[in-house]
């Protein structure tokens, strides 16, 4: 496994990264749609080695564990709505932290992004990372508090019962252990716009979200 493409990037790619609920899964598959792009939301694939974890009753630290599972992972085991859940982000982030883990997962993920006709991929180091030639990169940002009323409410919705206060606690857990692990740790690209969606509704923050990619996919067309 290389983390080196030796190959340019031909086609039009769009890196979305951000923090948990910060609007970017769905700023990614509003792009999808208005742009005819396949989405890959690359947290699933962490989320899939959690619960993988979690189910064999391994320890989340262990990494050789983990990055044996993530060698497993397949693009339908993606479709699995339980990695929806709380559980499965809290441990996706533990897993995430293990670089082999994150090597892992790069060949996945870069093949993705390299398909005919272009890709959408969002996440925390697409731009940084996986597509740092992405012609188009956001980084999508809200304040915590607004991030974790609108996990909240998805939670809600999704059936769980936990409080406000727990989901803002592990909002604020996750942005620090994301943001200050060694391994690609979260941070925009320095080429990245940033998008704060905190006082945008979700039709503003994809409007706001289209006309850069509509910017940037007119200047690499005319690169
Ligand atoms: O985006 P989502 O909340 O589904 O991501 C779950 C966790 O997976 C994140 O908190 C992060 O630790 C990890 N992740 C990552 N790199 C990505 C996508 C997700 O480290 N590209």
């Amino acid at each position: 496994m290389s983390q080196h493409d030796p190959e340019p990037l031909t086609t039009f790619v769009v890196a979305v990264d951000g923090p948990a609920a910060s609007g970017k899964g769905t700023i990614a598959k509003q792009l999808g749609e208005a742009f005819d792009l396949p989405v890959l939301d690359t947290g699933l694939l962490y989320r899939c080695v959690g619960m993988a974890m979690l189910q064999a009753r391994e320890n989340l630290d262990d990494h050789e564990a983990a990055t044996a599972a993530a060698a497993l992972i397949t693009a339908d085991q993606l479709e699995n709505p339980d990695l929806r859940t709380r559980k499965a982000g809290e441990a996706a982030s533990r897993v995430a932290v293990h670089p082999r883990v994150r090597g892992a997962l790069w060949d996945f993920q870069r093949t993705f992004a390299r398909q005919d006709g272009g890709a959408i991929l969002d996440g925390r180091d697409i731009g940084t990372v996986i597509v740092p030639d992405a012609p188009a990169k956001l980084f999508v940002t809200a304040r915590p508090e607004v991030r974790a009323e609108r996990r909240w409410k998805q939670l809600k919705a999704a059936g769980e019962r936990v409080s406000l206060k727990t989901v803002l606690a592990d909002i604020r857990r996750r942005d620090e252990r994301d943001g200050e692990r060694e391994a690609a740790p979260m941070r925009p690209a320095p080429d990245a716009t940033l998008l704060d969606t905190s006082e945008m509704s979700i039709s503003q923050a994809a409007d706001a979200a289209r006309r850069i990619v509509e910017a940037a996919r007119a200047r690499w067309m005319s690169s």
